[in-house]
């Protein structure tokens, strides 16, 4: 799927009805190009639609644990209506339990009788009390009742290799072994299947302030401890770097590259860029910060294509995947919670953000083999917020949602020319298409226009596909800030799309501004 991005192009043959004496040319609205059904690219594997659940904030207790006594309706301690919503999402793949918790946690801690699991203080996020009601049966619980595989993260930072010994012994081994036999005491009979295994987090940071060659020597260490019991096959994802950290992919692949299925790569959006200071609101942003917001978050696609060549020459054979294991936009808190919460509401922009980052892990799909979104209930770029029984799900959300068509489908290419999207002295391509087959043979296009002010004309040829009708749903809100909330929990919400027809082998489509829309033809 290749773009070719070029210059904001004025007004020359845009047939537009401006008074004559009105020197300022039109800008260009028009995007023309090609989906190439005829030239299939690698499978979107459904992973990339991942999720992240961090012993957070309010993540992991209100929004998925409330307990069996809760009025809040629940099956095991676990919210029925955050279930209801993940399932409508497909979430093929949840995170946990971190994140910087990770390399604190203590597995121990969260099993048997939940009153007499001993307590820790969460130093990283907000000095909590954690009192570990929700541990490894309740995950896997809540992964069952969603359909979601577990990735568990395990502790490097601050724990020991028998202790992730012992953990995966708990987890998948069906041989009678003192870790099974506690299992088994701990009221689950059979082993559950735990195919993803994070070795460590944010090692270069707080997983333990190590530095690339000593990570990767842990790591291999790590590594050869961790058993496939049974049938259970793991696939080992190494720490990999934060945004353009280069030197750090190198040496973990060149030290510890024949060890590992996985990499992975952290990028955050902050509008500000700056991680002391503010880093912008979720809400109360003006066109200069959708602007630069949207100029950001288009970064992480330069940072796989440097990671991915890095790779490429240790690993032409595209064995190892890039585990984007966390991304997403971070703003400021919303005013008034605790900060160390990190609880922030989600808009059009959010939206925007998504769909981008969704098509630029598309592109990169032969290396990308899953990406896990922070995180995934009241945390961060969240798909579902919470206050005590009330639930309203996000604008990110309904992009997953939207773009589950994309889930294990396979990419197909679109060479396409987009005008620019320009704010002061930077500019971005306005806009963003993906496409991809799924197994009914049934093609989807997904479109993004970043523009907040001006609806594009997509002109899109179809070469080797022969469609007789296309429908779709598009989301899109009045106001670049537009959100859900509890008072209007409707507010963001796709609708049914009537902007696209077909004529002979072309696929036009009347792009609002600030919109995402998901096409199918048949
Ligand atoms: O997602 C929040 C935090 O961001 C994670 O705990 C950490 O890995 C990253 O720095």
């Amino acid at each position: 799927m290749k773009t070719m991005h070029r210059l904001l192009s004025l007004a020359a043959g845009v047939v537009l009805a401006v008074p004559a004496l009105q020197a300022a040319p039109a800008p260009d609205t028009r995007v023309t190009g090609v989906i190439r059904a005829d030239q299939s690219g690698p499978v979107i594997d459904r992973n990339i639609y991942g999720h992240f659940s961090e012993h957070l904030g309010r993540c992991i207790y209100e929004g998925i644990w409330v307990g069996e006594n809760s009025p809040i309706p629940n099956t095991r301690g676990i919210r029925n209506d955050t279930v209801a919503a993940l399932r409508k999402i497909k979430v093929p793949v949840l995170r946990w339990p971190g994140g910087c918790f990770a390399d604190e946690y203590h597995w121990k801690d969260g099993i048997g009788p939940r009153e007499k699991r001993p307590s820790m203080i969460n130093t990283h996020w907000g000095g909590v009390v954690e009192d570990n009601s929700f541990g490894t049966h309740e995950f896997m619980d809540l992964c069952e009742q969603i359909g979601a595989e577990p990735f568990i993260s395990v502790n490097v930072g601050s724990g020991t290799v028998q202790e992730m010994m012992e953990w995966i012994e708990y987890m998948t081994s069906d041989a009678d072994s003192p870790m099974t036999r506690l299992r088994k005491a701990n009221g689950r009979e059979k082993p559950w299947k735990v195919k993803y295994l994070g070795v460590g987090n944010e090692n270069w940071g707080c997983g333990g302030n190590m530095r690339p060659a000593f990570y990767a020597d842990v790591y291999r260490r790590y590594n050869t401890f961790a058993k496939n019991y049974g049938g259970n096959r793991l696939y080992r994802i190494a720490c990999g770097p934060s945004g353009d950290d280069t030197n750090w992919s190198d040496t973990l692949m060149d030290i510890a590259g024949r060890q590992m299925d996985g990499l992975s790569l952290h990028y955050y959006t902050l509008p500000t860029g700056s991680w002391t200071g503010s880093k912008g609101s979720a809400t109360e942003f003006d066109e200069a910060a959708w602007h630069t917001t949207l100029w950001r978050t288009l970064k992480i696609d330069e940072y796989i294509r440097k990671h991915s060549a890095i790779m490429d020459r240790h690993d032409p054979e595209k064995k190892v995947g890039l585990i984007v294991d966390e991304w997403g936009t971070w703003y400021d808190v919303e005013p008034g919670t605790n900060p160390g919460f990190l609880y922030q509401q989600n808009t059009m922009r959010d939206a925007i953000v998504a769909g981008l980052n969704l098509h630029i892990f598309h592109n990169h799909a032969d290396r990308v083999r899953m990406a896990n979104i922070a995180q995934v209930i009241n945390v961060l770029q969240a798909m579902i917020l919470t206050d005590k029984e009330k639930l309203v799900v996000t604008p990110t959300f309904h992009v997953f949602e939207m773009f589950t068509v994309h889930h294990d489908a396979t990419s197909l290419r679109v060479d396409f020319v987009t005008p620019d999207y320009t704010f002061g002295d930077r500019a971005i391509p306005a806009a963003s298409v993906s496409a991809s087959r799924d197994a009914a043979g049934v093609v989807h296009v997904s479109l993004v226009n970043t523009d907040p002010n001006r609806a594009l004309d997509v002109s899109l040829r179809l070469s080797g596909l022969e469609a007789k009708s296309v429908s779709g749903r598009v989301l899109t809100a009045d106001a670049m800030n537009a959100r859900n909330t509890f008072e209007a929990p409707q507010a963001v919400k796709p609708a049914p799309f009537a902007g696209a027809s077909l004529a002979t082998d072309t696929l036009t489509v009347k792009l609002p501004a600030k919109s995402v829309v998901v096409l199918e033809l048949k």
